[in-house]
């Protein structure tokens, strides 16, 4: 049986400044591209009844890059939520932010902050950005928050589950992807979601950012349909069943 259309979908969007360079173009001009690509995409995701998106908007790596460049990505996000984000709330978002947040200049995060405070409420698809966003630092702080409630005697060691960890990220509330996509044909997976995606499909494509419109998204979506899930067992299918792996898989989380 083919695969539904996954309830969680990952995506590293890269290659914003390869494009750029390719058109003759500046990196940043890139970077405006790719917020239309985040539009186009978020707006595919909700047409097509996914559940969860999850972007990786900046890295905790992303700030070793000029000054400038960075600058105009902060600039960026904070027109987009200047002009993008009621749209996205009246469509019945739910606006989500994984990451450092603290890293953040004060205004940036009180309009990030306003964001989920504003869509909370809404039943829709889960727009997530990952910002300034580390996978093992996640997992760090998920440890050491275990690890408090370990010395207060509120969990004993032997009683630390996969599921334990899983309540201790920033994704505690969300599955796990089924299926990450990376655009501009890198093989890396960068820090993003490491402990998320064990059982994740990948998707790799040579298109870069700018380039992954609507109709790219529809092939990955396709090219996952085609995908045989074992979940680690020898028939296809068993692990994907909601009462076996899959649930076992995302920490029993839906
Ligand atoms: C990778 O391109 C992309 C990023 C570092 C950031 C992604 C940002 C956007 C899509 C735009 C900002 C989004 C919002 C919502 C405001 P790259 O610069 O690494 O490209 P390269 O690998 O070709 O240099």
């Amino acid at each position: 049986m083919p695969n539904a259309i996954p309830q969680h979908v990952a995506i590293i969007m890269d290659g914003n400044g390869r494009w750029a360079k390719k058109q003759g173009l500046l990196r940043v001009q890139g970077h405006e591209v790719g917020v239309q690509r985040v539009e186009e995409i978020i707006k595919a995701a909700q047409e097509k009844g996914i559940r969860f998106l999850t972007l990786y908007a900046f890295s905790k790596e992303n700030w070793r890059r000029p000054k400038e460049e960075v600058e105009f990505l902060m600039g960026l996000l904070s027109s987009y939520l200047d002009k993008k984000i009621e749209v996205l709330i009246k469509n019945n978002c739910i606006f989500n932010v994984i990451g450092e947040m603290g890293d953040l200049a004060p205004t940036l995060q009180k309009k990030l902050k306003q964001a989920m405070e504003t869509s909370k409420h809404n039943t829709g698809l889960v727009v997530t950005f990952a910002l300034s966003y580390s996978s093992r630092r996640e997992i760090l702080r998920a440890c050491q928050k275990i690890a408090e409630q370990a010395v207060r005697g509120a969990i004993q060691p032997s009683g630390i589950t996969e599921e334990t960890l899983s309540r201790n990220l920033y994704t505690a509330d969300m599955p796990d992807p089924e299926l990450l996509i990376r655009t501009s044909g890198e093989m890396r997976i960068s820090n993003f979601l490491l402990w998320q995606i064990s059982y994740a499909e990948l998707y790799i494509t040579q298109k870069f950012w700018p380039e992954f419109t609507r109709d790219e998204f529809e092939k990955a979506l396709e090219d996952y349909k085609g995908r045989e899930r074992r979940f680690g067992d020898t028939c296809p299918g068993r692990g994907s069943n909601e009462s076996s792996g899959a649930r076992a898989v995302n920490g029993g989380k839906t």
